[in-house]
């Protein structure tokens, strides 16, 4: 264990599924044993799209009861809700006004998902698939800024301040995230030197932590797509609380490629993923499980595919299950008292510096 601190984060805004799993939380697992690590449900950042309140409670819940079941141990590692630290919403505004609005101008999660919005479509990927290459057409798109500001919020351009101010808010060495948070963290990064040039020595610029390994899970639908909470059908993701029969129903109905081999493949994208899930929960290489299937078909690799998910899932739920709303409201309670006073401390020293009294 060294002293260095991690802090990272997923938003309650959907039912959190195996890719948030693989990409991010079983990570999180790991990592606690080497730093002080806090782990925040990010509840202030959801709202940025809209939420139905009794669900985003629900979600906000059952999130932490994920990071628990997964084995984020609460006596090496902090968890809390965001909102529970009103710090977050009010560095967040000081950093507000030291960010350029171009340096939200880039950022490509917004533009994708007001983009979303002024399209009225489901995802970025439905946009085209051109927008994720291409920051040319994006800028093409945004040359109609007035009509798409009229239609996004301004919560969601601001978004990657909060998560400035999540991060700066505990003096964080280490985010460990996904490689789509790589420009947020840059930002966070940006603005602690920004911060500290202008009114001293305040923020610790973080450092982001991409595990390269770390697989990228695509939609059963659609292998082009990544797998998404916020995608429309239920047949893109397996949801770490989908229950057996809905894990074989998904599994049966996921999208495969021509041919009918279990060979690993660029040339074959739907059934790269499908082993590739394969691998993660069960251990197995790619080559390993090319060898079981040989001379068999889709239907059988499908079945060995859901039975693997289901011995992960069963587990796991059963973890999830015997941990009553109230111990995991007491969890984050705790949580949270533990970092609110980093979080004061840290917020008097910024009021201080802009020259607030406190
Ligand atoms: P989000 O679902 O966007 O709130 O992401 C929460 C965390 O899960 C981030 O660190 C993401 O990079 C990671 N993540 C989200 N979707 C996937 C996916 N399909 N595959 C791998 N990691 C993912
Ligand atoms: N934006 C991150 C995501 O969608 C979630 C997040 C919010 C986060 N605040 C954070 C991640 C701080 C790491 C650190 O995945």
């Amino acid at each position: 264990m060294n002293n260095q601190r991690i802090f990272s984060g997923v938003q309650p805004s959907g039912s959190l599924h195996i890719g948030n799993y693989l990409g991010a939380i079983k990570n999180w697992v790991e990592l606690q044993n080497k730093f002080d690590a806090i782990f925040c449900v990010v509840d202030l950042h959801a709202i940025t799209v809209p939420q139905n309140p009794e669900e985003l409670k629900k979600k906000t819940i059952e999130a932490a009861k994920i990071y628990l079941a997964a084995g984020i141990d609460p006596e090496k590692s902090t968890i809390f809700i965001q909102s529970h630290i009103s710090e977050h919403a009010e560095l967040a505004w000081i950093l507000n006004t030291i960010t350029k609005t171009g340096d939200l101008l880039k950022m490509t999660q917004f533009k994708d998902k007001a983009l979303i919005d002024f399209k009225e479509v489901d995802s970025a990927e439905e946009i085209g698939r051109e927008y994720s290459k291409s920051q040319n057409l994006y800028l093409e798109e945004f040359k109609n800024w007035k009509s798409i500001f009229s239609k996004s919020y301004a919560g969601l351009f601001n978004y990657p301040i909060l998560m400035a101010a999540d991060i700066l808010l505990y003096d964080t060495d280490v985010v460990p995230v996904g490689e789509d948070q790589l420009q947020h963290i840059e930002l966070a990064r940006t603005l602690a030197r920004r911060f500290n040039k202008k009114f001293g020595e305040t923020f610790v610029v973080p450092e982001p932590y991409i595990q390269k390994e770390t697989m990228r899970i695509m939609g059963l639908d659609d292998p082009a797509k990544k797998m998404s909470k916020s995608a429309t059908s239920e047949y893109n993701y397996i949801s770490l609380t989908d229950d057996e029969e809905t894990v074989r129903r998904k599994i049966k109905k996921a999208v495969t490629d021509s041919g009918s081999e279990i060979i690993y493949s660029d040339e074959k994208p739907a059934l790269k993923n499908l082993i590739n899930i394969y691998t993660s929960f069960s251990g197995k290489t790619f080559q390993e499980i090319e060898k079981t299937y040989q001379g068999k078909g889709y239907a059988d690799f499908k079945n060995g595919l859901a039975d693997i998910l289901v011995k992960f899932l069963k587990p796991f739920q059963e973890k999830m299950n015997a941990i009553s709303d109230e111990q995991v409201l007491g969890i984050l309670q705790k949580g949270a008292e533990k970092v609110y006073l980093i979080a004061q401390e840290k917020m008097k020293d910024a009021k201080k510096k802009v020259g607030f009294i406190v």
